[in-house]
């Protein structure tokens, strides 16, 4: 009997879908869940602020299928509509939204983009200009340093010069990004300070038509940092909200399709 060969739409969906599976380490923490309903932060003590696992088992990202898929179909939303510039994370603790990305580069054979990874690589600072924001109380700063982000990377086979690397506090670091272009923005920092920071310096540099995604949409302080700067500069593109992460798209139609 002769097999059918699979379609190269088939290869791609279950190689990003496998790599989703990898970086949250499903694979290994799912235990009986299913994977739409997989939360790696449940071997997370949220009270002492500690993983109730092996570090080794760690996942590479806090991400959860339905955030992942946000990310593709903004990449995919993004291509379709040849929006100009490269992809930016700021917040990427263990580097697994990057690995995501650059992988995404590759199955949808996207030539010339970069994937910009910034952080601190020392975890959150505390608020300076904010106030009760409750991110300052937290004990764990999600600390992730430089060389434990790129042998991350190294290990999915996904380090190359398209991964650029920007480290240090935003409020230090992003201003040197000016003469770049971005199509996807996504803020994941979590309190007040740090999101203003990274909407002052990145938004101005996101395409029209590009994707603006905000992970912390369940904090008060990120919530209220994107809704004063949304204020301040009269942005008034919808925003839409998927698995608990909120989006929009700049001056474009977004909600973005594709994601069920
Ligand atoms: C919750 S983690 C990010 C989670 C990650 N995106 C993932 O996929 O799991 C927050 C990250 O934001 C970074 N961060 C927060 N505020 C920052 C700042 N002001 N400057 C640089 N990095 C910052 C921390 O170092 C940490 O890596």
């Amino acid at each position: 009997m002769q097999m059918a060969e699979p379609s190269v739409q088939f290869d791609r969906e279950a190689y990003v879908d496998l790599l989703k599976r990898s970086i949250t380490n499903f694979h290994y923490l799912g235990d009986d869940a299913s994977f739409e309903q997989f939360r790696c932060v449940s071997h997370y003590d949220l009270d002492t602020g500690e993983w109730k696992i092996d570090r080794a088992a760690l996942p590479a990202t806090l991400l959860r299928k339905g955030q992942l898929d946000l990310i593709e179909q903004a990449v995919v939303w993004i291509e379709a509509n040849q929006v100009p510039g490269d992809y930016i994370e700021a917040g990427v603790w263990r580097g697994g939204v990057i690995i995501l990305l650059r992988a995404l580069l590759g199955a949808y054979a996207i030539p010339e983009r970069k994937v910009f990874a910034a952080d601190s690589f020392a975890g959150i600072p505390l608020n300076v200009r904010a106030v009760n924001d409750p991110v300052d109380l937290w004990t764990d700063r999600w600390v992730a340093g430089l060389d434990e982000v790129k042998k991350n990377i190294e290990r999915f086979g996904m380090m190359d010069d398209r991964i650029r690397f920007v480290p240090g506090f935003f409020a230090d670091t992003l201003h040197a990004l000016g003469n770049e272009r971005f199509s996807l923005i996504r803020l994941d920092s979590d309190s007040y300070d740090s999101v203003e920071t990274s909407l002052e310096y990145l938004y101005p540099l996101l395409s029209d038509g590009g994707v603006m995604i905000i992970d912390d949409w369940h904090l008060p302080g990120c919530r209220m940092a994107v809704m004063d700067y949304r204020a301040h500069f009269g942005i008034t593109d919808p925003i839409y909200e998927h698995d608990a992460n909120a989006y929009w798209t700049k001056k474009g139609l977004a909600p973005l399709p594709g994601l069920g």
